[in-house]
C-alpha cells in the first residue's frame, strides 16, 4: 500500500536512508527537519523538505495537514550519550518534549500512524545476551532515559488516543547507500572514524579499552546495516493499524568487537590504520547484541547485509565519493 509519510529528522544519516527507500518503493515523502544537525543535501530526489523545528506545533500541523499525511516516521533527536550525560536539559526538550509535541499535533490532525526511532540505549546495562524486548528496560544516560520516557507516553497515548505506533529499538546503525551516508560533526561513532583514519583525516583510532570481559577485551556491538535498518521501518508502516508493537533491530549473533571492526576496516580500505590504546568511555557497556526474533517472525524482516565487511565496503565507497561529506 503506498503512504504519505513524514520524516521528521529525514535529512540524517538514517532518516535519509529511510527517506530514499520510501520513495523507491512509491511512498510519498515529505521530509521535516530543522537542518539544525541534517543536511539539505541529504534528501534524495522525489522527497519534499520542509525546513521546520518539531516544537513549532502550528507549522508541523500545516504539513501534516497541507500534505494529507497519513503516518509519521520520528527521527529526528540527539543522540549522543557523553553528549547527554553533560546536557540533559537538551535531550529531555529535544527528544521528549518536542516528540510530545509532534503528537500534539498528529492527534490534532487525526495522523494517528507513528514509526519510532528508539535505542538500545534503553536497556542500559544489560542483564543477559542476546537482548530482547521484554528485559528490563533501566538507562544508564539521559540519551536512553529521554527515548524511553517518549516510548513509554507512546503507550498510554495508544489507550486514549488510539494512536498506533512501531518502536524500534536500533543497535549500531552503519553503512550507506550510494547517495547517502554519515557526516557527523563531531563524528563520535566507529566506523566512519576508523574510516577517516584509513582516509588519512585522522592521524589514528583511539580505542576506548580493551580490558573488558569479551574475546579480545575490546567492546562487542551488533552493527546493522542502515538499509536493513530502513526496510524494517517500512515493513513496520504497513502492520501499524493491527497494533503497537516495540521491535528491537540487530543482526544478533556474535557481533563484532573494536578490534574486529579495525581488523576488517583495513582489510577492505587496504590501508594502514593507526590506533590508539586509550581508557575505557564512561557508560560503555561490554556487549550489545540484539535478538531480533520479534520482528523476524511477526513481520518477516530479515538482515541482507549482516557481514561486516559488506557494511563496512559500502561505508568506504560512500566516504570515498563524498571526501568532504554534504558539502553546503
Ligand atoms: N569506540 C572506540 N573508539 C572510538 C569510537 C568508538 O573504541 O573512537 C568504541 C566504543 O567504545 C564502543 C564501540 O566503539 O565500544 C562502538 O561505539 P559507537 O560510538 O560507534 O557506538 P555505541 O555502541 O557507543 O552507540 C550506539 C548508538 C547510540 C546508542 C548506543 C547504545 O550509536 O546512539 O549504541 O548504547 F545510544
Amino acid at each position: 500500500m503506498r503512504m504519505r509519510v513524514l520524516v521528521t529528522g529525514g535529512a540524517g544519516y538514517i532518516g535519509s536512508v529511510v527517506t530514499e527507500e520510501l520513495v523507491k518503493d512509491g511512498h510519498e515523502a515529505v521530509v521535516y527537519d530543522s537542518l539544525y544537525k541534517g543536511h539539505r543535501a541529504a534528501v534524495v530526489s522525489g522527497a519534499k523538505l520542509i525546513e521546520g523545528d518539531l516544537m513549532d506545533v502550528e507549522r508541523m500541523r500545516a504539513a501534516l495537514s497541507e500534505n494529507r499525511i497519513e503516518a509519521v516516521i520520528h527521527m529526528a533527536a540527539d543522540s549522543l550519550v557523553g553528549e547527554s550525560v553533560e546536557k540533559p536539559a537538551k535531550y529531555y526538550r529535544n527528544n521528549t518534549v518536542a516528540g510530545l509535541r509532534l503528537l500534539d499535533a498528529m492527534i490534532a490532525e487525526g495522523v494517528l500512524r507513528l514509526v519510532f526511532s528508539s535505542t538500545a540505549a534503553v536497556y542500559g546495562e544489560p542483564e543477559k545476551q542476546p537482548i530482547e524486548e521484554s528485559d528490563t528496560t533501566n538507562p544508564t544516560n539521559p540519551y536512553g532515559e529521554t527515548k524511553l520516557a517518549f516510548e513509554r507516553a507512546l503507550g498510554w497515548y495508544e489507550r486514549a488516543y488510539t494512536l498506533r505506533y512501531a518502536s524500534l529499538r536500533y543497535f549500531n546503525a552503519a553503512g550507506a547507500t550510494k547517495l547517502c551516508g554519515e557526516w557527523h560533526d563531531p563524528e563520535t561513532h566507529l566506523i566512519p572514524i576508523v574510516l577517516q583514519a584509513a582516509a588519512g583525516r585522522r592521524a589514528h583510532v583511539e580505542v576506548y579499552g580493551d580490558d573488558y570481559l569479551t574475546r579480545d577485551g575490546t567492546c562487542v556491538r551488533d552493527y546493522i546495516h542502515v538499509v536493513d535498518l530502513a526496510r524494517a521501518h517500512i515493513l513496520a508502516l504497513g502492520i501499524l493499524d493491527k497494533g503497537s508493537r516495540i521491535y528491537n533491530l540487530g543482526c544478533g549473533g556474535e557481533g563484532y568487537s573494536v578490534n574486529e571492526v579495525i581488523e576488517t576496516a583495513r582489510a577492505v580500505t587496504s590501508r594502514d590504520i593507526q590506533i590508539r590504546m586509550g581508557a575505557r568511555r564512561a557508560g560503555d557497556p561490554a556487549v550489545l547484541i540484539a535478538s531480533s526474533d520479534r520482528i523476524k517472525s511477526e513481520l518477516g524482516w530479515q538482515p541482507a547485509m549482516q557481514d561486516l565487511k559488506v557494511i563496512i565496503e559500502s561505508a568506504w565507497h560512500w566516504m570515498q565519493g563524498h571526501p568532504d561529506g554534504y558539502k553546503e
